[in-house]
């Protein structure tokens, strides 16, 4: 990756995982990055991993309003948002018969349905307002 020296970047789902793997190469990229995370263990354990992290966020991608906040506090604390990685979600890792009734409505109601979309598509479109676009967070969250 080349260019991406002070660019500041939110990663949804941040705090594990591929995400938080994402989140080490921007750092070591000299990127300014932020996690949003629904774990606070997970928040707290990236914390630790990653003192250069800018903040590890709280907010469920499924929830508006808290996608909002955090993504105020990211542009609070960074000044801006130039990269959006929108990777929160469930990630089942067995066979797909082994899968409980318990893990499978999880997985329904994550963010990999449609609200995550949504919601990230809100994001964008928060994104966009502050670099001077139409708002459309309402047309969206309408849709
Ligand atoms: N690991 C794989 O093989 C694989 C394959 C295909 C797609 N994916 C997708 O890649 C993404 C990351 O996968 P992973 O393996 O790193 O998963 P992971 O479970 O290790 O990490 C996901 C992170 O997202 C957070 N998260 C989940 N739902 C959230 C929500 N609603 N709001 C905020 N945070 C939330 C979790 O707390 C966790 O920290 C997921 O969207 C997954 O569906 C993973």
């Amino acid at each position: 990756m080349r260019g991406l020296k002070a660019k500041r970047v939110l990663i949804t789902g941040g705090a594990s995982g591929i995400g938080a793997a994402t989140a080490v190469r921007f750092l070591e990229e000299g990127s300014v990055v932020c996690v949003l995370d629904r774990d606070a263990e997970a928040r707290r354990k990236i914390l630790r991993e990653l003192p250069g992290l800018a903040a590890a966020l709280d907010a469920d991608v499924s929830n508006l309003k808290q996608v909002q906040a955090a993504f105020a506090e990211a542009i609070r604390l960074m000044g801006e948002v130039d990269v959006l990685v929108n990777n929160a979600g469930i990630s089942i890792r067995h066979n797909f018969l082994d899968i409980t009734p318990e893990e499978a409505r999880q997985r329904r109601d994550s963010a990999n349905g449609v609200d995550q979309r949504r919601h990230g598509i809100s994001v964008l479109c928060g994104l966009q307002r502050h670099q001077g676009g139409r708002d459309r967070t309402d047309e969206v969250d309408g849709a």
